[in-house]
């Protein structure tokens, strides 16, 4: 059974490959490489044994991609990751995101009619939710204006998905991720920023590491009871997992709707505090911040309802904060080790 991973070289993508693999699932990748490495493969194939078949190439692109699936026949689904993922870079450059992640799922949603490829599974986000009036948030909760390009792709691709998907014979999940954080046990894969980091877990290992002097902490006067963010903090073998047991379900056609959305979280809100200090305690390092302003489009907290995706997909996140903390600074060190 052959599943199409769109960005299988990235953060997300790579791990996830690595769980279909485990599954047994035959694994092509395409990935234009613009926000990852080509040796993300090796380490693929490192932990499973296994060398994913891939294709460099941008999804955006009408031609290559439909020879692409003139050539693959064998597809029975496809997980789509591919897109620009940075929200400051959207706001500058707001038409590369919507050029990007908007073309790249037409093309593949119209090769999927074209093709008789039933199955999609879409990355989505909670940012969709903006500051949710109730909190866990579930997945029928409003959809708030987005506060940046980059969230707007997610709810035009969200709007897409749900038109093309009720016009013709194709289904989909749609998973709304919290903040996947962390890496493989292994360390051969984990989260490669380009530049500055903008997330702050990357951002707190490379400062405990030296790259960076010193982590701002955005804000203290939220109204948490330590002043500081709450996020849904996800492991990304986590994450990955619960896209395995959705591409299965609907191989499988144990979908009860055409569309289903699912949020993809513990369930559990962390401060910022919090986090750093799970940080310092898994990693015997003493994390140089200071409080600064809030960030601009912060939300103050946001945690997932995940019953439902519990309950219907039978998948529950597993992992605590300090191992996705220990995972993540064993990925930094073993970085560091390769320089
Ligand atoms: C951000 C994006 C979100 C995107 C997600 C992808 C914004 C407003 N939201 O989520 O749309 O889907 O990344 O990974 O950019 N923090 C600090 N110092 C830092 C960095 C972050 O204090 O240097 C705080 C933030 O204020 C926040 C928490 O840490 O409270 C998590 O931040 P981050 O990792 O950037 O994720 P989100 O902002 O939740």
């Amino acid at each position: 059974m052959k599943i199409l991973v769109t960005g299988g070289t990235g953060y997300i993508g790579s791990h996830t490959v690595v769980e279909l693999q485990a599954k047994g699932f035959d694994v092509i990748i395409v990935d234009d490489l613009s926000n990852s490495h080509i040796t993300v493969l090796d380490k693929i194939e490192e932990i499973s044994s296994i060398r994913p078949e891939f294709e460099q190439f941008n999804l955006a692109d009408v031609t290559k991609t439909k020879e692409f699936f003139n050539r693959h026949h064998n597809i029975m689904g496809i997980i789509h990751f591919a897109a620009h993922k940075a929200v400051g870079e959207s706001v500058e450059n707001p038409l590369m995101y919507y050029q990007n992640n908007i073309f790249s799922l037409i093309n593949i949603m119209q090769n999927m009619k074209d093709k008789n490829i039933q199955n999609l599974v879409f990355s989505s986000s909670c940012t969709v939710y903006g500051q949710p009036a109730e909190l866990p948030v579930s997945e029928n909760s409003p959809i708030q204006k987005a506060l940046s390009p980059y969230g707007n792709t997610k709810q035009i691709a969200e709007d897409i998905i749900q038109d093309t998907c009720k016009a013709y014979d194709t289904n989909a999940v749609m998973l709304r991720y919290f903040n996947p954080i962390g890496a493989h046990k292994s360390a051969l894969i984990g989260e490669l920023p380009l530049g500055v980091p903008n997330n702050l877990v990357p951002f707190i290992t490379q400062t405990a590491i030296g790259i960076r002097k010193q982590l701002s902490v955005f804000g203290d006067n939220y109204n948490t009871a330590d002043g500081t963010a709450i996020r849904d903090y996800i492991h990304v073998v986590d994450l990955a997992q619960a896209h395995v047991v959705a591409i299965d379900r609907m191989v499988n056609k144990k979908q009860k709707k055409k569309v289903e959305i699912f949020n993809l979280g513990t369930g559990n809100g962390f401060s910022v505090l919090e986090v750093i200090r799970s940080f310092e305690k898994v990693s015997g390092e003493k994390l140089n911040y200071k409080i600064v302003n809030r960030r601009e489009g912060d939300v103050e907290q946001v945690y997932a309802d995940t019953k439902f995706a519990n309950d219907e997909l039978g998948w529950k996140a597993k992992k605590t904060l300090d191992n996705m903390m220990e995972s993540a600074w064993n990925w930094e060190l073993a970085l560091k080790e390769k320089i």
